[in-house]
């Protein structure tokens, strides 16, 4: 694991400027709290050199928390669309690989990076702002870029459960992973959160599977 040098402050602020410009983009009333990235970034594995992208990065609290999982030799990535926010991330955490991009092209950007898969995939991507089409085809994306065995978490809120956008989110979920599983709720965020898991079919350790089932 990597110690943790990061600047105390200015995320939620650029966080909280980010959904005044542009709350489409965002989706969000507020950050994700410490215990929803930790339950998020439970899915990095453990394995040397493991390749961890992170969805939507916003103002970099999961980064911090899959920075602290990363294994020895470990890669991150974090893909953000908003300008603002990738400006915030790429001041405050210069030992993150931002790229400035849609997540819908992951597969195109993980080439560019110099890599064909990822290891585990993190998102708090706004799947409720997107169409059904669009649902499908990032998910497609991050399907596709992760490794047999590799696992996938997306953070939701409790208040998105009962919209039809995120129903089919869920139906997408479960036709797209071998497994899916739920994190949380994690009560103590604002509004309360669930982690969504899903793991691509093929070998993968069992000590490697997501943990903390019930925090919060
Ligand atoms: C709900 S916020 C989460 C931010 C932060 N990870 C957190 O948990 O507090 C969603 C983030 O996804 C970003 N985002 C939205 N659509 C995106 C897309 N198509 N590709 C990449 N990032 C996107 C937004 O700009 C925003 O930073």
């Amino acid at each position: 694991m990597l110690s943790q040098t990061r600047p105390a402050g200015g995320d939620t602020l650029t966080f909280l400027r980010a959904i005044m410009r542009n709350p489409q983009q965002l989706g969000a009333i507020a950050p994700s709290s410490k215990a929803v990235a930790r339950l998020a970034a439970s899915v990095v594995p453990a394995t040397p050199g493991a390749v961890v992208v992170e969805l939507g990065a916003g103002g970099g609290v999961i980064s911090d928390a899959i920075r602290d999982r990363l294994p020895p030799g470990g890669r991150q990535l974090a893909v953000e669309v908003n300008e603002g926010m990738v400006s915030h991330l790429r001041r405050s955490r210069p030992w993150l690989e931002v790229i400035a991009a849609d997540a819908g092209d992951l597969g195109k950007l993980l080439r560019q990076a110099g890599l064909s898969h990822a290891d585990a995939i993190v998102s708090s991507l706004p799947w409720t702002l997107f169409e059904e089409a669009r649902q499908r085809r990032v998910l497609e994306e991050i399907s596709a870029s992760l490794v047999p065995g590799g696992t996938f978490s997306t953070v939701t809120t409790l208040t998105v459960l009962p919209l039809q956008r995120f129903r089919h989110f869920r139906g997408l979920m479960e036709g797209t992973f071998a497994t899916v599983g739920t994190l949380g709720p994690i009560w103590r965020n604002v509004p309360p959160a669930l982690v969504y898991t899903g793991a691509r079919a093929g070998e993968r350790p069992v000590e490697d599977l997501p943990g903390e089932p019930g925090a919060g």
